[in-house]
């Protein structure tokens, strides 16, 4: 397991290989480290979009791709990371404060998210200056 900007990082899930059919599960705390408040997916995605674009002040996400492929781009308003999801057996911890965007959504792809808070639209950073401001606010408190 390697640690990447802000703590995010690749996990990869247990997987229960059974000629039946493959088995992959996630429990709070346990494989992910928050509680989940909210699950929620993307698919239909027309060819060439782009989700997100937006960071969290306080929500965690744990995203996966159960079907397809797409790419996710973190941002900590220093370094840029790209992380290609394409198996349902791993994802990609996102921790809060990070600017995130998914693209390159292959056809058919199903992105799964649990996230750590409700939806609150207060929690969101639309703006990248803002988020800049947002991660150096942070750091002078450091
Ligand atoms: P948004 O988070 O901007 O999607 P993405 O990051 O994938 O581009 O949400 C798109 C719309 O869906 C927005 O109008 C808010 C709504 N929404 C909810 O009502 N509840 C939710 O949990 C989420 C994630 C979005």
């Amino acid at each position: 397991m390697t640690m990447r900007l802000n703590g995010a990082r690749i996990i990869t899930l247990h997987k229960t290989l059974d000629r039946r059919g493959n088995l992959s599960v996630i429990e709070e705390i346990q494989h992910i480290p928050f509680k989940i408040k909210r699950t929620y997916w993307i698919y239909d995605v027309p060819g060439g979009e782009v989700r997100g674009g937006h960071a969290y002040k306080r929500n965690q996400e744990f995203i996966v791709a159960l079907s397809g492929s797409f790419d996710v781009i973190l941002d900590n308003g220093k370094e840029r990371e790209v992380f290609s999801l394409n198996r349902s057996y791993y994802g990609l911890y996102v921790p809060k404060g990070v600017w995130r965007q998914m693209q390159n959504f292959s056809t058919n792809s199903l992105a799964l998210v649990l996230a750590s808070t409700k939806f609150d639209v207060t929690d969101y950073i639309y703006d990248y200056a803002l988020f800049k401001e947002f991660t150096n606010e942070k750091n002078e408190h450091i």
